[in-house]
């Protein structure tokens, strides 16, 4: 019974905890952790956090990081200080602001109180994780030859973790990549999320053009029917290379036939003009005598 109360508290210290990282992502990149109990905590790097410290009406507390001492409170007067520059202990509110925060600063650190006589009475143990935010998110769309496009949502900062809607509508896969069938229209969105920001991109997603191939020759039919994205990428290509080579023969053999037909055509012209040439010469030479013989 104890237990299960034990395990209920601990329970809603995590809701707690967590409750307090999102207050945190909606105040820009500003966070707040609460040290009070044993606690995980991440923070943006290049950020402030705010880690709010144990309160209770204890004569000690010590706060250290591994077996470094970084501050002692006693009687509620910091006796021994140690901290880092970009560390600052309010200790009117017992708050602890790290501005910026650095990688250096990940670590487990922990609060102890004491009693008077310096008898521990209580720990916590705060886990301090630190990533870098997720920015500049792209997106890009490339057509594969069966008209499906894989679209590659790429970003940079700490631990990433993708997610992809088209119209709103969650898609099945996660990752860097998705590909989508050809029908697949819309505004695509790819969020990027890690454990102190997201960020997404949206992007209309448009039907790919086709390559400009005759018809005749090469049916779109047989392109996206006999193979598939997922079987075989070299069937697509041997396909397009017969159908070139099919196009170039028949080209080849139009022009030798339309060659053909104008040097027989040209011959015919060539041979009739001669003989009706021959012919009006002759005549001429008739008539020369003709006339000849008239004067
Ligand atoms: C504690 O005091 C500091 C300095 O006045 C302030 O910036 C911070 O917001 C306070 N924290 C809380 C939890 O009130
Ligand atoms: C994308 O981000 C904006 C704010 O940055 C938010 O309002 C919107 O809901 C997000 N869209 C999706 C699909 O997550």
């Amino acid at each position: 019974m104890m237990m299960m109360m034990v395990l209920g508290i601990n329970y809603m210290k995590s809701v707690v905890g967590v409750l307090m990282l999102i207050t945190g992502r909606s105040h820009g990149l500003m966070f707040t952790c609460d040290a009070r109990q044993n606690t995980t905590c991440y923070t943006a790097l290049g950020h402030p956090v705010y880690l709010q410290l144990i309160n209770v009406e204890q004569p000690q507390l010590s706060f250290t990081a591994g077996t470094q001492r970084i501050f002692n409170i006693k009687k509620n007067i910091i006796t021994r200080q140690n901290l880092p520059p970009n560390w600052q202990f309010i200790i009117s509110n017992w708050t602890l602001i790290i501005n910026p925060v650095e990688r250096k600063d990940t670590g487990t650190y922990r609060t102890e109180s004491h009693d008077e006589y310096g008898k521990v009475v209580g720990i916590n143990c705060l886990h301090l994780f630190i990533e870098a935010p997720v920015s500049s998110v792209t997106l890009n769309i490339a057509c594969l030859p069966s008209s499906e496009r894989r679209v590659t949502c790429s970003s940079s900062g700490d631990s990433p973790q993708y997610s992809w809607t088209l119209d709103g509508t969650p898609l099945g896969e996660g990752g860097t990549d998705v590909i989508l069938k050809e029908e697949a229209t819309g505004a695509l969105t790819c969020t990027v999320t890690n454990n102190v920001s997201s960020v997404n991109k949206t992007q209309d997603l448009n039907p790919c053009r086709r390559p400009s191939t005759p018809q005749s020759t090469c049916p779109p039919q047989t392109v996206s029917g006999t193979y598939n994205q997922d079987t075989d990428m070299n069937e697509p290509d041997q396909h397009h290379q017969s159908c070139g080579l099919l196009v170039f023969i028949t080209v080849w053999l139009a022009e030798i036939i339309v060659l053909t037909s104008l040097w027989v055509g040209f011959y015919y012209l060539y041979t009739r003009n001669n003989r009706s040439q021959t012919i009006v010469r002759k005549c001429r030479s008739h008539t020369a005598s003709g006339t000849s013989d008239e004067s």
